[in-house]
């Protein structure tokens, strides 16, 4: 008999992981929306996300949370991040402490400026560990064995080997870090810098601009990281670089999509209810300039995209302040 594993999500990127597990494990993929859950036990594929992946045999869907979690060796939280507070109250009564807790959710939460792991951390008291799995990973592309790299990052890296061996397949190659805080960083901003790298696509403009918002973005994530406990070589791997580059550059990115619309001169409430995915740039980019506030890192990037989305400023104006910033070094604190 397989060992159990708990995917908690249902979106395309759950259930892309969920089915990659299923080669090893039996897999349970929870979807909070009952009829949801209905629906794809019946179809067996999820049309919405991931249309023409079948489910293997050993993979059910429930929405009973408790029934997911029961005696589910790994438990991986793939909800968008608005969720992941409600969702870790809910699933803490059923988690007892041989249990490894993973998140692939991106972002911080707005007030409490907590990582993922570290909302989970504290509203579950007895797990064997939270690790966060993050890097450049499109679903689109894993869901069809498209060749790629993925790092688990927990400060106890016994349990980050434990993690890496279940996820490493023929076609997803996954590298430890001790640095989780980096990790998370680096993967909540770089949806951020999508964006804006977006909205340069969408205006028009060159390779040379996009190759500067990339790369000025990354010093961004670079500063506010550090601040936050971050090792800095943290960001010239997987989960920083490797995933600004994809998430920037993609035709799968959704933070670059909803940058690209913006660009083009469309609202982003228009935007964003015409999509059927989560855009962790969105919300994120509100949390992280207000983080960032608090830490007193600059991050000029980060301020003009909440100008542009919360303040409803123009692109112009942003990029004409952004150019008349003060000289500086390439290299600052
Ligand atoms: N899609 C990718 O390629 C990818 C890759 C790596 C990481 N991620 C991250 O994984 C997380 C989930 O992304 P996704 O792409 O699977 O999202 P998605 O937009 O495809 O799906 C979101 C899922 O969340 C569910 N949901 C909505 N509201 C909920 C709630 N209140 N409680 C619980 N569940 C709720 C929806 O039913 C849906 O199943 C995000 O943080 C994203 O950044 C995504």
């Amino acid at each position: 008999m397989k060992q159990k594993v708990a995917v908690l999500g249902a979106g395309s990127w759950g259930n892309t992981l969920a089915i990659l597990l299923a080669s090893k494990y039996t897999v349970t993929m929870w979807e909070f929306d009952a009829k949801v859950a209905e629906l794809l036990n019946t179809e067996k594929e999820n049309k919405k996300f991931l249309p023409g992946i079948r489910f293997p045999d050993n993979f059910t869907v429930t929405n009973d949370l408790g029934s997911a979690i029961k005696n589910a060796y790994l438990i991986i939280f793939a909800v968008p991040s608005f969720a992941i507070r409600s969702l870790s109250v809910n699933a803490a009564q059923f988690i007892n402490n041989t249990q490894i807790i993973v998140s692939v959710t991106k972002g911080i939460e707005d007030g409490t400026f907590m990582r993922m792991t570290e909302i989970i951390d504290s509203v579950v008291p007895h797990k064997k560990g939270v690790v966060a799995l993050s890097g450049p990973t499109h679903a689109e592309e894993v869901s069809k064995k498209v060749p790629s790299t993925i790092v688990a990052a927990c400060k106890d890296i016994s349990v980050a080997e434990e993690v890496q061996k279940a996820f490493m397949t023929e076609y997803l190659r996954v590298y430890t870090n001790e640095d989780i805080i980096g990790v998370e960083i680096g993967a909540a901003v770089k949806n951020v810098i999508a964006i804006i790298a977006g909205i340069s696509d969408g205006i028009g403009f060159g390779d040379n601009t996009k190759a500067a918002l990339m790369t000025r973005g990354m010093a961004e994530i670079i500063r506010l990281g550090k601040k936050a406990g971050a090792n800095e070589k943290t960001f010239s791997g997987l989960a920083g670089m490797g995933d600004l580059i994809v998430t920037c550059c993609s035709k799968h990115s959704r933070n670059r999509h909803v940058g690209e619309l913006l660009g083009k001169g469309q609202k982003i409430d228009e935007i964003t209810s015409s999509m059927a995915m989560v855009a962790e740039g969105v919300k994120n980019c509100k949390s992280i300039k207000n983080f960032a506030d608090k830490l007193s890192v600059e991050m000029p990037l980060t301020e003009e995209l909440y100008k542009i989305i919360y303040e409803n400023d123009s692109i112009m104006d942003s990029l004409k302040r952004l150019f008349s910033r003060k000289e500086k070094h390439e290299h600052w604190e």
